[in-house]
């Protein structure tokens, strides 16, 4: 059964710019920012194994489901759902996993845009030279600096938003595509040139045995976080990849894409760990220091050495552009439904889900400074609060909605993909979008569609239950 629709919102040039804006979407402050700090948080070793295999067992198998789901498909990713339900004889209801995927995606774009917004913030001080021959207390107290101050905070928030809307509101495959064929690989000269640098500290191995030292007494305390992890670096879950697949040249082969794409991801977020650590162990740092990780210790690496200043400069440009590309595919499956369904333009349409965004994001600025002590989903001693201020446990606003994001809202879309590909869809359906040459392959393929990447997140899901 071929199939040969077409997306109204327009279609990469080539399987090529799929990979670009997939990568794009994958690669950036999941990998720069937040998996060194995960992994310092959750025990090293332990945490990057059990990354790995939520990876190549879970992670890559739902991002070739909603690749698939969403070149057949060719409308945003709920009506794509709905429509390929209905048309396999399924309930429409499938399309609720979609809406919820598009909701965390704007959640997760909330936030994203702070973070971002401090990688700006940290090209205007690398510029003006304030991190020359830093030591780690000058670096902590920078830092400090900048998430205490809520008017700083807002404005780069702000900024990093527009810029976003922009790209959206002007269509992604005129906007981004060229820049990003340049900007990528310079990301990855950077990084090595960073870990070039790591290597001279005295510390590499140091820092390389925290990375890969497999501490099997970690494993509990890491696997929900490593699940959760893996969903939010290859960006699936969410029905980013969706509305990128819709957009792809029918005759791409997805399962070499796809594995592509997550092969650059976790190689980004190796030679980040590798480059940052020896540098934390060499400033005498905490590996377990949290969000702060890399704008505390980049700083410092940067601040002493030989045109340290030009090379942060130019790195935090580039974390902002990684941000950049993944920010707008947040922000697109959204954007499209919207425009498929009150038929009122891009520009429109983008500009109030900005805002919107850019409102929660709100919360999330304030949770370092003014809203510290507003804790969320406390469980104290007299019962259950969702809302405690100044509570020991509990989470601030930036917390809840990273946990509600990465921990629930993607691994439960990214079960719902796979189950609908696997099962829903059909084999043939799915055997055509794939158009493997080997049936063992095939095979395998759907096996660990259907059976092992659900299994997979759900036992996951039970291990933390009965913790
Ligand atoms: N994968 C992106 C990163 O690692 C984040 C992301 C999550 C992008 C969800 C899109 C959707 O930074």
């Amino acid at each position: 059964m071929a199939n040969d629709k077409v997306s109204i919102h327009g279609a990469w040039a080539s399987r090529w710019v799929f990979i670009l804006a997939a990568t794009g979407s994958a690669v950036g402050l999941g990998n720069i920012w937040k998996f060194p700090y995960m992994t310092g948080m959750y025990g090293g070793g332990a945490f990057v194994v059990m990354y790995l295999f939520c990876i190549a067992l879970v992670g890559l198998p739902i991002m070739l489901a909603e690749t698939l789901i969403g070149r057949r498909g060719r409308q945003s990713s709920v009506n794509t759902m709905r429509s390929l339900a209905l048309e396999a004889g399924a309930s429409k209801h499938w399309s609720i996993a979609a809406l919820m995927g598009m909701i965390a995606a704007l959640l997760v774009l909330s936030f994203y845009s702070v973070v971002a917004g401090w990688a700006l913030d940290y090209i205007l001080s690398m510029g003006r030279g304030d991190f020359a021959g830093i030591d780690a207390a000058g670096a902590g107290a920078a830092f400090g600096s900048l998430t205490d101050d809520p008017w700083r905070l807002t404005l780069w928030h702000s900024l990093f938003m527009l810029l976003t809307a922009v790209v959206i509101g002007k269509g992604v495959v005129a906007g981004l595509e060229r820049s990003l064929r340049v900007m990528m690989p310079l990301l990855f000269v950077l990084l090595l040139v960073l870990l070039g640098y790591s290597f001279t500290t005295g510390h590499f191995q140091e820092g390389f045995n925290f990375l890969f030292h497999f501490d099997p007494s970690k494993v509990q305390d890491g696997i929900l976080a490593a699940m959760g992890h893996a969903f939010f670096t290859l960006s699936v879950g969410v029905g980013a990849i969706m509305v990128y697949g819709a957009y792809m040249p029918k005759k791409a082969s997805i399962g070499a894409t796809v594995l592509a794409v997550g092969l650059l991801d976790t190689l980004v977020a190796l030679t980040a760990g590798m480059a940052l650590f020896p540098i934390v162990f060499a400033a005498g740092l905490e590996p377990g220091g949290g969000p702060g990780l890399m704008f505390v210790t980049l700083p410092i690496a940067f601040g002493n050495v030989a045109f340290g200043q030009v090379m942060g400069l130019i790195f935090f440009v580039l974390v902002a552009v990684a941000a950049w590309s993944s920010s707008i595919s947040m922000l697109e499956p959204a954007v499209a439904y919207f425009v498929e369904k009150t038929g009122r333009s891009r520009a429109k349409v983008t500009a109030v889900l900005a805002l919107l965004c850019w409102l929660v994001g709100m919360g999330t600025v304030l949770s370092f400074n003014l809203w510290a002590q507003a804790k969320f989903f406390v469980f104290a001693e007299d019962g259950f609060h969702l809302l405690q201020w100044g509570a020991e446990g509990g989470k601030t606003f930036f917390d809840s909605i990273d946990y509600l994001t990465s921990r629930i809202l993607l691994p439960l879309g990214g079960l719902a993909f796979a189950l609908f590909a696997g099962w829903m869809l059909g084999r043939e359906a799915v055997r055509d979008e794939l158009a493997m040459r080997s049936p063992h392959l095939f095979k395998l393929t759907l096996w660990l569609m259907r059976v092992v990447a659900p299994v997979g997140v759900l036992i996951v899901f039970i291990a933390e239950l009965i913790k």
